[in-house]
């Protein structure tokens, strides 16, 4: 569990986080927990974003009774990869499943453009991001934020969301959009997932993700990766800067834009911060450092810019972020996220993904 008060069920990206953790450790628990977070997945592939311990959470979920019926970032293709690096041979089911969870998303969630869509906030992970604030959700600015506010407007927007058969979400007449973050995370975990099984489908695929980000989520006067916006929102791309829109260069083959977008981790008017990156642009009028997902700082994301900084070769500021993040997990109690300008920690403390700060060390 992400956290036993707070979190008492899987999570997704969570527990792949975790297995990478595990691995680091050497710890068998990686191939367990990868393999309960899969077990979650439905008869024609979703891997749900949740699967409950015990009782339901809410009945604001879904149809189904044992997961969500919502996706999240499918990090289980990099788990793979890390636990085999390790030396931790995951289960055939677990590749398999892996494989199909991947599949899933590919054929049920990609639009004519290559690009992939999400039909609620929740499947980002990233739930309250000032990203969504075009699509109507209360609250634009740090004086009138309501958190509470706004997790109401995320489970009212599950009325809006259709069904497969199997529970899987498929639709919703007011929020559809293609996250810059999401379709990263996609690709590069069909990247991932590729090279361990030297699978040329997946790595097309993979590319053809990458290269339709490229194309048409690529926001020149931001230098980063934006949202496209399809049901709601402005129906056009969001530029609201949040560091989510650097994720690309995790996938991206143009050097030039990989370089723009992750030069901004360190630029103090953009991500650049004590003991950031923040998530949020600084200078932006939405940001928050101490607010959910409106400029805190999140040890997950961290990891993942930090792989991404180690893919272009930029190792003195994938050190120093390593090195910041093991900090700020120390200093914050190992809490979920972090003020980014003081280091206090926020959110459930400790959480199980700041693991991720000894992954980070460990190999930097
Ligand atoms: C929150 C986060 C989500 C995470 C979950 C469990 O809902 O927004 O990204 O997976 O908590 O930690």
């Amino acid at each position: 569990m992400p956290n036993p008060a707070t979190y008492p069920h899987l999570w997704l990206w969570d527990s792949c986080f975790h297995a990478v953790v595990w691995a680091h450790l050497g710890d068998e628990r990686a191939s367990r927990e990868l393999e309960a977070v899969l077990e979650g997945q439905l008869s024609d592939g979703l891997v749900p974003h949740m699967r409950y311990g015990g009782q339901a959470p809410d009945t604001w979920l879904g149809p189904l009774r044992t997961t969500s019926s919502l996706a999240q970032p499918p990090m289980f293709g990099h788990a793979v990869k890390v636990l085999l690096a390790h030396g931790i041979t995951p289960s055939p089911q677990v590749v398999s499943r892996a494989r199909r969870g991947l599949d899933w998303l590919w054929t049920h969630r990609r639009t004519e453009l290559d690009l992939l869509y999400v039909v609620h906030p929740w499947e980002t992970g990233n739930d309250h991001s000032p990203r969504w604030d075009g699509w109507g959700a209360p609250g634009r600015t740090r004086d009138d934020y309501d958190r509470a506010a706004r997790t109401a407007w995320n489970k009212l927007r599950m009325g809006d969301v259709t069904f497969h058969d199997d529970g899987a979400a498929a639709w919703s007449s007011a929020f559809v959009a293609c996250p810059a973050g999401f379709n990263a995370y996609v690709a590069f975990n069909l990247a991932e997932l590729a090279q361990v099984l030297d699978d040329p489908t997946m790595a097309e695929r993979a590319r053809r993700i990458a290269t339709a980000m490229d194309e048409h989520l690529w926001d020149d006067e931001q230098s980063l990766w934006a949202d496209l916006a399809l049901v709601g929102g402005h129906g056009s791309l969001d530029a609201t800067p949040i560091s989510d829109g650097v994720m690309g260069a995790l996938v991206t083959s143009d050097a030039g834009r990989a370089e723009a977008a992750l030069a901004q981790l360190e630029l103090p008017h953009r991500f650049g911060a004590r003991f950031g990156p923040t998530n949020v642009a600084r200078s932006h009028p939405a940001y928050d450092p101490g607010m959910y997902w409106r400029g805190a700082a999140w040890p997950q994301l961290n990891y993942l810019l930090w792989l991404a900084l180690r893919r272009w070769q930029r190792l003195d500021e994938a050190t120093a972020l390593a090195l910041r993040t093991r900090g700020s997990a120390v200093r914050s109690g190992w809490a979920e996220y972090w003020d980014p300008e003081t280091g206090a920690g926020l959110g459930a403390v400790p959480q199980s993904w700041t693991g991720l700060a000894v992954a980070m060390t460990v190999e930097g």
